[in-house]
């Protein structure tokens, strides 16, 4: 179903080492208005077990690694993210769960708005009826 989008970020090396760059409608595909970090995560934790109505966000592993699962309440994809080259898109109205974070994982997500919990919908149930609704 091809909920799985892939941003291939290009890397330029030289003999010092590697660099990748985000820029906010060029690689990443919106306005770039907040960036946050999950590190640290704790063993065997589900993180995420949520879906957004309107933000957008791209997720990029800038070390280690963690599995996320995209739901749009008809099918589930996987996608291990394990490359600061790397980003996973995530659009509104997806169901987004992160499992399996290594312990070095920090996972960067640039997001397209504020920080705003009335944006969440952390229920599932209630995420699967706005899928039935036709939004
Ligand atoms: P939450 O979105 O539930 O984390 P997860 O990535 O596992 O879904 O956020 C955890 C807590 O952090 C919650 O109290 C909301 C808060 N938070 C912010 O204050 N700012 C942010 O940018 C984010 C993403 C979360």
């Amino acid at each position: 179903m091809g909920l799985v989008k892939i941003i291939n970020f290009n890397s330029i090396g030289d003999e010092r080492g590697q660099l990748v760059s985000f820029e906010e409608n060029k690689n990443i595909p919106f306005d770039v208005k907040r960036v946050y970090c999950i590190y640290a995560t704790k063993k065997n934790v589900v993180r995420g077990l949520h879906a957004h109505k309107v933000l957008k966000q791209v997720a990029i592993a800038l070390t280690g690694s963690c599995k996320f699962v995209l739901d749009d309440g008809y099918n589930r994809e996987e996608q291990i993210l394990n490359s600061p080259t790397q980003g996973l898109l995530i659009d509104s109205c997806l169901w987004r769960e992160m499992h399996n974070f290594s312990d070095d994982c920090v996972l960067m997500v640039l997001a397209s708005d504020y920080y705003d919990e009335n944006d969440y919908v952390r229920d599932y149930q209630e995420f699967l009826k706005t899928k039935t609704n036709g939004n």
